[in-house]
């Protein structure tokens, strides 16, 4: 583990060894609080083999499911069986087998608009933290997981999109996404997702060479703004690593 601009940095060979990493990681999150435990999920594709593997053994045995509350950092306006539903995803790849349906906390879209979906997760999310407001010394999040896109955003927060300003609010509404797929998205903003003891980046294969080369240079990027009160994490496997980065 190195450590790159106030982040550490891990890499790891190759995407299974990513997803075995990150899993290590979620596991360790999870012993370390005995009450109640939540999770802020991720959509895209680079989560998807950490969700399949978090389904088989050994890592099934050892979540303790009827603690763990399962959130999601970001959704596209879409309906909730949509192939295009980020939480959709998650469900079918483990939480419908493990979780328990109360705990599984999707972002709503069957509302009239993003804005609508905002204001109901945030009021969910009020709820569940049990306050208005968010006290550092009381992370709402165990674990924050995220991606990163092809332009740089995380989560659902474009760059230059306002919506990456928005310090009051802890869900708004994006009516658009700057890049594929071209759907409204509902967001957690900055201060939400930084609420958490650890924040993870998963990061691979070859196509995010260049964003992460863009990133690594300290580049006013929404992912460089993400970052988490407590630790924040990228995973890297070799493939997406910056060419002679750090000498690796
Ligand atoms: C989404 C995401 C988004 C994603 C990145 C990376 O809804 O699309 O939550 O922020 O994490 O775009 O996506 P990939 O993992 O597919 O590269």
């Amino acid at each position: 583990m190195t450590s790159h601009g106030n982040r550490e940095l891990i890499t790891v060979a190759h995407p299974a060894a990513l997803a075995a990493t990150a899993a290590e990681h979620l596991l360790a999150c999870t012993a370390a609080n005995s009450g109640r435990i939540a999770i802020c999920l991720t959509g895209g594709s680079s989560p998807k083999r950490l969700y399949h593997l978090l389904a088989t053994e050994p890592y099934r045995s050892r979540i303790p499911w009827q603690r763990v509350h399962w959130f999601i950092g970001d959704e596209r306006f879409v309906p909730a069986d949509d192939p295009l539903n980020n939480m959709g995803m998650a469900r079918s790849a483990f939480l419908d087998r493990l979780a328990p349906a109360s705990n599984i906390h999707p972002i709503p879209t069957a509302t009239a608009d993003p804005a609508g979906s905002a204001a109901l997760y945030e009021q969910e999310l009020r709820s569940f933290y049990g306050a208005d407001t968010l006290d550092p010394a009381k992370p709402l999040f165990d674990l924050v997981l995220m991606g990163v896109g092809p332009d740089g955003h995380t989560a659902s927060l474009f760059p230059d999109g306002p919506a990456l300003d928005e310090q009051a609010r802890w869900v708004v509404g994006v009516p658009r996404a700057h890049v594929a797929p071209f759907v409204p998205r509902v967001t957690l903003t900055l201060p939400t997702l930084a609420s958490c003891r650890q924040m993870l980046f998963e990061v691979s294969g070859r196509d995010k060479r260049a964003i992460l080369t863009r990133l690594f240079a300290g580049e006013n990027l929404p992912a460089n703004r993400a970052r988490s009160i407590g630790e924040t994490v990228w995973l890297v496997d070799r493939e997406a690593l910056p060419e002679n980065f750090g000498g690796q």
